[in-house]
């Protein structure tokens, strides 16, 4: 039964590593026996969450990426294969957000949210699969949301980037379902992080209402995470693809 779950020997890519549910699924994957490149922009919050890993016992390096830039995005896969031989699980987990009413971003704003988001998901993913092929098996995980599901009167280009990930994850799902490479999706609920401390502040009531209405009575923590992203990538999962999970304590199936 461990073996189902056991990654000894594999690799995974994990953007937006360095912290909130990044990190959460990074610290399960190494706990799996993953080696884990944490792969943000931030140095120093790459550096502290290697150090995080390697003191519980894990194995892990950062590699610096930005993936609003497709040469990065093939970069991080290079350098991986480089420093650790091969790359068998990619996380597609760094996002961010713009809060606005649709009428007032800036086209340059919408960009930034898709290009973060979605776009960034598409290159790495692309940069990936000559790298499964070779294997002969591979595991996309991507991040979506609630807003790939529901809408927010103040994240239209979120929402746009998060529903598209689940439109990508399917099309992915079937284009390479018989190259053994499974792709799904975990949509997450209200989970505290520094992207959510930043909406509590901007959305007047949000706490509460998350409170509310989320079955569980508590906001997500990263630690939630680790469970779904070492399940999704291992054996555990090999028939399982094009899903999109939500990971929301009960939110999602509230009436
Ligand atoms: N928190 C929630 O309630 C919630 C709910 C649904 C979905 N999500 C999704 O979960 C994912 C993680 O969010 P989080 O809540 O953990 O927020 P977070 O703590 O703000 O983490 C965002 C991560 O993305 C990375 N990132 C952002 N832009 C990047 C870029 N251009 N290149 C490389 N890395 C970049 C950041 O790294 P650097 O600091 O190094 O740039 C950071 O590690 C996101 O996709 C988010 O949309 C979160």
């Amino acid at each position: 039964m461990n073996d189902l779950f056991d990654l000894n020997g594999k690799v995974a890519v994990v953007t937006g590593g360095n912290g909130g549910i990044g990190l959460g699924m990074a610290t399960g994957l190494a706990a799996a026996g993953a080696t884990v490149v944490i792969a943000g922009r931030n140095s120093e919050k790459n550096a502290a969450a290697v150090s995080q890993l390697l003191a519980a016992g894990g194995r892990a390096i950062a590699i610096e990426v930005d993936v609003q830039q497709e040469a990065s995005c093939h970069s991080l896969v290079q350098k991986t294969v480089t420093a650790l031989g091969r790359v068998d699980i990619l996380v597609n987990n760094a996002g961010m957000n713009i809060r606005k009413p649709p009428q007032d971003y800036a086209l340059a704003e919408w960009n930034q949210v898709l290009q973060t988001n979605l776009t960034s998901a598409f290159s790495c993913s692309q940069a990936v699969y000559p790298e499964f092929k070779k294997l002969g098996a591979g595991k996309v995980i991507n991040i979506g949301s609630m807003m790939s599901i529901f809408g927010a009167s103040f994240a239209t280009p979120y929402a746009a980037s998060k529903g598209g990930l689940v439109q990508m994850t399917r099309a992915m799902a079937c284009a390479w379902a018989a190259d053994n490479i499974q792709v799904n999706a975990i949509l997450p609920g209200w989970i505290d992080t520094a992207l959510t401390r930043q909406a509590r502040m901007d959305v007047n009531g949000l706490h509460a209402r998350v409170l509310d209405r989320t079955p569980a009575k508590r906001w997500g923590v990263p630690g939630d995470f680790g469970g779904i992203a070492v399940f999704l990538a291992s054996a555990g999962s090999d028939f399982l693809t094009g899903t999109a999970i939500p990971v929301d304590g009960g939110y999602s199936v509230q009436g």
